[in-house]
C-alpha cells in the first residue's frame, strides 16, 4: 500500500532479510525439503553414502556433486524426469586429508563419476507434499565423464574436432562444467559446458601459435591442471593432443524419456563458456535460443533454427524437434546506448533521459556451411566462436550469464553478473549497456525483439536492476522506490512464474550475507519491486531454479565453502546437520494447499 497497491501475483509474501544462517531461510508458512544430495542413490545397487570411504564405482551410480541447474519435465501425474548438471567438484570438501598436489588415482575417478549429469524420477507424496527420488530402474541416468555423446551440426567430423581420442570427429567421451541449462519444449534439457577450460593441463607447451592463439582465446591452462586428471587420462594433456580441448564448450542435449538415446553436442550453437540455452518458439515456429557466455567481456549470442517446431508429445514430433538444433543461424548481440557517452560516468548515475537503454541489432555469424565473418570458414566460425564474434565487433559484457524469455510479455532477460576488470587499466570502461565501472554487483538487462518476433534481428534494451545495496546512489530498481527493496548481488540464474514475474538466484553476493532467490515484477506500478524469497545455507551459491504452480527447487551448491573449510574443517553442516560434512543438494520449497507466492 502507497507503493503500487495490493501486491501483484504471484507476490504476497514478506521478504527475508539478508543473513549468514547455515540453513535455508523462507517466508512463514513455507516449508522445505531436500530432495536428494551428493552421494544418494540414483541406480540400482548403488551403495549408501559413507563419506570416509566413497569409492568411483559407487559414486558413478549415486547423485554427482555440485548441482547446479535443475529442469523437470513432467512424467505423469505428480511425478517429472528431475535433470540435474554436476557442475564441478572440490575434492577438498569431498576427501578428508586430499592432498591437491597429489591425489591418488581413485580419488581421481571418483571426481570423473561425480561430474555430469544426473536423470532422476521424482515423485510428489500426496500426505506431506514433499518431491521424492525414485531410485527408477529404466529412467534414472548418470552421465559422467566416460559417457558418449554423439556430435551433430555443421562442425561434426571436422578436423577440428578430431583427437586422439576419437579419429571421426563425432564422438566425444563426457561432459564437465555444466552450469545452467533449460527444458525445451519437446520435453529434453539443455545443459551448457561452461569452464572446461581448467580441466585441461599443458596449454603453455603448445608449440603452433595458431593453436596456442585459439586455446588462449578460451584460457590457456598453464602446467598441470587442478585435478590432475591428465596423470589418468592423457586426452587431458594439451602437450599430447591439442585438439581434445575443442571438443568441449559445447551446449549438450539430453533426452530424459529416451533412457536409450545418446546425449548430443550440438556445434550448431557455437563453442563458449556456455552458462545455459533457452528456447522460445517463434512465431513463424521457429526456434529460437538465447545463449551467454561467462566470462568478463565476453557476449551474448542467439541461435536461430531452420526447421520448425512440431506440437504435440508425441515420439515423432519429439524426434523431430530433437533435429531443431542442427541447423540454423548464429548471431551474436551488439547494444548501443542512446544517451551521450559522456552522461555514463561509470557511477551508475542514471543519464538524463532516466534509463540505461538504447537499441541492439543480432550480428549473423554463421548459418549451415556459410560463414559471415571475414577470414573464418563456418566450421571455424562454430569451434572458435569467440574469435569470430570478435571480429564481428560484439559488444563486451559483464559476464553474461542465464538468459530466459518471459512467457507473458516475450521480452528476455539477461543476468550480467559482475565484472570487477571493467574500467581498469587497458580494459574497456563503462558503456550504457554496462555502466559501471569495477561492477561488483551485477545488472539485469531487459530487451524486446522488433515486432515482438524472436527471429528479428534487431531489438530495443533497457536495464530493469542495476543491483547492490539500494541505500546506495549506484543502483536502480526499474524506477521503483528503493527503500522498499531487498538488496539483491549477482544476479545469476533466471526464470519465471506463470504470473510474468521474474525470479532470480544469486551466486557470490558481495554485500556479505548469502546468497539467495529473489522475485520481482516486470510489469505494473511495483516493477522493479525486489523481493527476497529465500536464502541459501552460508557459503553456498543458489542455482536452478524451478518455478512450478505450487513449489519451487533450488539447486544448493557448494554449501558450507568458507575461508578455512575443508572436509578437515568443516565450519557448516547442511543439510545433514550436527558435526555432518555439508553436501551440495536439491531442495523444495513450499506452503501447504496454496501456490507459491499466495
Ligand atoms: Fe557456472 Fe556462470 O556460473
Ligand atoms: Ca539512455
Ligand atoms: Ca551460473
Ligand atoms: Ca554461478
Amino acid at each position: 500500500p502507497g507503493h503500487g497497491g495490493p501486491a501483484p501475483k504471484g507476490l504476497d509474501f514478506t521478504a527475508v532479510a539478508p543473513n549468514r544462517e547455515d540453513r535455508i531461510v523462507t517466508p512463514e508458512g513455507y516449508q522445505q525439503s531436500v530432495v536428494i544430495r551428493w552421494g544418494d542413490p540414483v541406480l540400482p545397487g548403488a551403495p549408501a553414502f559413507d563419506f570416509d570411504n566413497q569409492t568411483a564405482a559407487g559414486q558413478a551410480k549415486q547423485f554427482g556433486y555440485n548441482n547446479d541447474f535443475c529442469g523437470l519435465v513432467p512424467f505423469g501425474h505428480d511425478r517429472w524426469l528431475m535433470g540435474s548438471n554436476h557442475e564441478y567438484t572440490t575434492e577438498s570438501f569431498m576427501f578428508k586429508g586430499y592432498s591437491a598436489a597429489n591425489p591418488t588415482d581413485e580419488q581421481i575417478r571418483v571426481g570423473w563419476a561425480a561430474h555430469g549429469f544426473s536423470v532422476v524420477v521424482v515423485e510428489r507424496d500426496r500426505r506431506t507434499g514433499k518431491l521424492l527420488p525414485r531410485v527408477d530402474r529404466r529412467y534414472n541416468r548418470r552421465i559422467t565423464v566416460r559417457t558418449e555423446f554423439e556430435v551433430t551440426g555443421p562442425a561434426a567430423g571436422s578436423a577440428l574436432l578430431k583427437s586422439a581420442a576419437d579419429s571421426t570427429g563425432r564422438t566425444v567421451f563426457g561432459t564437465f562444467g555444466n552450469c545452467a541449462g533449460g527444458v525445451t519444449p519437446w520435453g529434453t534439457i539443455l545443459s551448457g559446458e561452461e569452464n572446461f577450460n581448467g580441466y585441461f593441463a599443458n596449454g603453455d607447451k603448445i608449440t603452433d601459435p595458431v593453436v596456442k592463439a585459439r586455446t588462449s582465446r578460451y584460457g590457456l591452462p598453464s602446467g598441470a591442471s587442478t585435478r590432475k586428471w591428465e596423470r589418468l587420462d592423457p586426452r587431458f594433456d594439451l602437450a599430447k593432443d591439442p585438439n581434445e580441448f575443442n571438443r568441449f564448450g559445447w551446449v549438450v542435449e539430453i533426452d530424459p524419456q529416451d533412457p536409450d538415446a545418446k546425449p548430443v553436442k550440438h556445434t550448431a550453437l557455437g563453442r563458449f563458456k556456455h552458462e545455459g540455452a533457452t528456447i522460445q518458439v517463434a512465431r513463424d515456429g521457429r526456434v529460437v535460443c538465447y545463449m551467454g557466455d561467462d566470462e568478463r567481456f565476453d557476449y551474448i549470442y542467439k541461435f536461430v533454427s531452420r526447421g520448425r517446431f512440431q506440437p504435440g508429445s508425441s515420439r515423432r514430433a519429439r524426434e523431430e524437434n530433437k533435429k531443431l538444433l542442427h541447423e540454423g543461424t548464429l548471431y551474436v548481440a551488439r547494444f548501443t546506448g542512446d544517451s551521450p557517452a559522456a552522461e555514463v560516468d561509470g557511477t551508475g548515475k542514471l543519464p538524463a533521459d532516466g534509463q540505461f537503454d538504447g537499441t541492439g541489432e543480432w550480428i549473423p555469424l554463421a548459418s549451415g556451411s556459410t560463414s559471415f565473418v571475414e577470414g573464418f570458414t563456418a566450421e571455424e566460425v562454430y569451434v572458435f566462436t569467440r574469435l569470430a564474434a570478435d571480429k564481428a565487433g560484439a559488444t563486451k559484457m559483464d559476464r553474461p550469464e542465464d538468459i530466459e524469455p518471459n512467457p507473458v510479455t516475450g521480452r528476455v532477460y539477461a543476468a550480467l553478473t559482475n565484472n570487477s576488470d571493467r574500467g581498469k587499466a587497458g580494459k574497456e570502461g563503462a558503456t550504457e549497456v554496462n555502466p559501471r565501472v569495477g561492477n561488483r554487483n551485477g545488472h539485469v538487462l531487459e530487451w524486446e525483439e522488433a515486432r515482438g518476433d524472436h527471429t528479428a534481428t534487431t531489438f530495443t534494451w533497457r536495464l530493469l536492476l542495476v543491483c547492490g545495496d539500494p541505500a546506495t546512489a549506484d543502483t536502480y530498481f526499474g524506477g521503483y522506490d528503493k527503500s522498499q527493496v531487498s538488496p539483491i548481488s549477482c544476479p545469476d540464474n533466471v526464470a519465471f512464474d506463470k504470473h510474468g514475474n521474474l525470479w532470480i538466484a544469486t551466486d557470490g553476493n558481495a554485500l556479505g550475507s548469502n546468497d539467495g532467490l529473489f522475485a520481482v515484477p516486470t510489469e505494473g506500478p511495483r516493477r522493479g519491486q525486489v523481493k527476497q524469497f529465500l536464502t541459501v545455507p552460508v557459503g553456498a551459491e543458489t542455482c536452478g531454479p524451478v518455478i512450478q504452480d505450487d513449489f519451487v527447487l533450488v539447486s544448493v551448491q557448494h554449501p558450507g565453502e568458507l575461508d578455512g573449510a575443508s572436509a578437515d574443517n568443516p565450519l557448516a553442516h547442511w543439510p545433514d546437520g550436527g558435526t555432518a560434512q555439508p553436501r551440495p543438494a536439491v531442495a523444495q520449497v513450499w506452503k501447504p494447499g496454496r501456490d507459491i507466492g499466495c
